[in-house]
This record gives C-alpha cells, structure tokens and sequence, in this order.
C-alpha cells in the first residue's frame, strides 16, 4: 500500500469526530479554519458551537455588528482575526451572494485568508487538488523527508511547499488534508512523537536516523518588545470609565480602561503626578498583571480610585461611562482586564 493509502487508513480508523469536518459547507469550514488558527482544537470548538449557534450562515454573521463579534470572540486572541472574520463575511455577501468562491487564488484574495485557509476551503469544501500546510504539517513533512533548512524560513517554507505538493494524493485530497493534520496532531506531536504507533513511520527518514526529536529546525525570533501599561479604574457610584483601542495596535477595537503607557517601569510618585491631570489624588495600585505575546510582553498594573465625585467634562469626552456589570457582558475586552476584574470584584464582595 502506498504511503498516502496507509495514512488515509490509519485516520478512517483513528481520526477525533470533529463538527467542521462532517461538512463540505464552506462557510462553516472557513468559521472553523479562522477560529483553530493558532488555537488548539480543545480551546476553539466551544467558539466553532457559540458562532455557529448565534450565525448559522455567512449571512447571519455579515449582518452582526463588530462589537458583537468581539464580544463573542472575547478570550480567544489574535482579536484582528475576529475582526477579519466580520469583514470576510460582509464581503462574501455583498461580492458573491454568500457562496465562498471554490478557487484557491480567488479564496486568497479573501481578508485574513492566506494559503494556509483558502487550501483547507478549496480541499475541504470543493474537492480541489490542494494540500494545507500548517503547524501540524510542515512537522510531520519534516520528519517524513529530514529537512534540514529552518521551517521558519523562507528556504525552510518552500523546501515544505514542495514536498506537500508533490506527495499529497491526488484523487483524495480533503481525506490526506485532515490525516496529515490529524497525524501531527495525535502522533507526530512537537516533543514525543509516538513513533511505536505511528502508520507511516516505515517512510520516515528521520525515525530511520533517530532525528526525529531534533526536528523541525527552526530558527528563533526576534526579541522581545516589553510594554508597561497602567490602566485607570476610575469608579464613581457604579460607574466606570472605558474606551475602546483605536491604533492598529494589539486588542484594536477592544474595550479597556483609561491607559498610562510607558517603555519602563513608573515609580508611584510619577503616577501620582500623572493622575494629578485626571484630578484624582489618592488611588490604589493593584499587583502586576501580565501577558505574553509573540513578540511583546505586557506588564499591566490597575490603579484604582474611588471617586465621590463625577470627573470633569473635558477629561472624560472621550471615555464611556458604563456600570461594571455591563462592561463585563457588553464591551469586548482583553483577557488580562477581565482577570484582573474577577479578582477585584472576589475581594469587593
Ligand atoms: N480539521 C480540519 N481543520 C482542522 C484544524 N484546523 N485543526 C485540527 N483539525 C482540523
């Protein structure tokens, strides 16, 4: 039996029963591709079921408003994703009347689909011959064929382009798509890959060479940017100020407190000093909350004041003033906010 018969075997018998894959609707493949990238299957199906639930089709969501898009993409990550998946929405009602088109370079030109998702639609909805490169499989390529060159480099890509296209099997693609995803995933996992149960591992150059924990090379990153912000939790009666991020920047469109930030760390006499603007005197510092991104590490602390009086005008005319409880079932925001709040809110009951 051939390589490619042996793998599809293997995921007929093994494969996780999985909602997006017992479909050939593009929209919910596309939903699903959008939500699982850079998320792992446990985490996203719970999001997959909420967006299903609330937008049963591309026309549903098109007609959604990007806060309740955000709002139900809320913990995910990544929130120009969520963004994206609103746009790609609207587009696909207003240029094709809601039908995703079965190209791969006409699904490429959709906002936030690169090769990645517009291969997983065109393979998994229509049957074309194209073969999806992700995490999962750019591994398992690896192992298969001992490739030497970084995978995260433009050398290392090609080099997995190329094998993908030249091995994929060409009357089964979506069924050999979903079992090279399914092998990274169950099998050829990034630490221990479980070579003894593994159907393919008779093709496998690196179980042959025992290379197989050494793989894929990768060449590491930039450094990292390291932000501090301090967010104003400035509470009067029930009230709190928020606003919402503008910048093309991380959490745009996301709701947040009033923010002080800085490249360094700010002693509490500069703060003092600082919300002397905001006519507040006396205020609580909360410990650090942090959050790691690719690239950036965020360091947040809440200053917290009690107000018995209402801001002035020309500080707040451009905040909302909402209560606590609708901040929290309203407005999107990041997840380092929404931590800091539930542990706030234990200590304030
Ligand atoms: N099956 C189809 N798409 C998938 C994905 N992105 N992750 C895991 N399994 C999948």
């Amino acid at each position: 039996m051939s390589f490619q018969a042996t793998l599809i075997k293997w995921y007929q018998k093994n494969k996780r029963e999985l909602p997006f894959r017992d479909t050939v609707d593009a929209y919910k493949i596309w939903l699903s591709e959008v939500i699982l990238q850079q998320t792992r299957v446990e985490q996203g199906l719970p999001y997959y079921q909420k967006f299903i639930m609330h937008y049963p089709d591309v026309f549903a969501l098109a007609s959604a408003s990007e806060d309740e898009v955000l709002k139900l993409w809320q913990g995910l990550g990544y929130y120009s994703r969520g963004r994206n998946l609103l746009a790609t929405a609207r587009e696909v009602v207003k240029k094709y009347n809601g039908v995703f088109p079965d190209e791969y370079h006409e699904l490429l030109q959709l906002k936030g689909v690169g090769p990645y998702t517009a291969a997983a639609i065109a393979s998994f909805a229509y049957g074309r011959k194209v073969y999806v490169v992700d995490g999962n499989v750019s591994r398992v390529l690896s192992r298969l064929f001992e490739v030497k060159a970084a995978i995260n480099t433009s050398q290392g890509k090609n080099i997995i382009e190329l094998l993908a296209e030249e091995n994929g099997d060409k009357k089964h693609s979506a069924l050999y798509n979903y079992a090279m995803m399914e092998l990274g995933a169950l099998v050829c996992t990034p630490a221990n890959p479980a070579c003894d149960v593994c159907p393919v591992s008779e093709y496998c150059l690196a179980y042959a060479h025992h290379t197989q924990k050494l793989l894929p090379h990768k060449i590491r990153n930039r450094k990292i940017t390291h932000r501090w912000f301090y967010y104003l939790m400035i509470i009067h009666n029930d009230s709190i100020y928020i606003q919402q991020r503008c910048e093309n920047d991380i959490w745009k469109s996301l709701y947040e407190f009033p923010l002080i930030e800085s490249k360094k760390v700010i002693s509490k006499n500069q703060l003092q000093k600082q919300l002397m603007e905001f006519d507040i005197t006396e205020f609580e510092i909360s410990k650090p909350y942090f959050h790691q991104l690719t690239h950036q590490k965020i360091e947040a602390r809440f200053l917290i004041a009690i107000l018995k009086r209402k801001l002035k005008k020309n500080i707040t005319k451009n905040f909302l003033e909402v209560s606590m409880d609708e901040f929290q079932k309203k407005y999107a925001h990041p997840r380092l906010i929404e931590k800091f709040l539930n542990d706030f809110l234990k200590q304030h009951q």
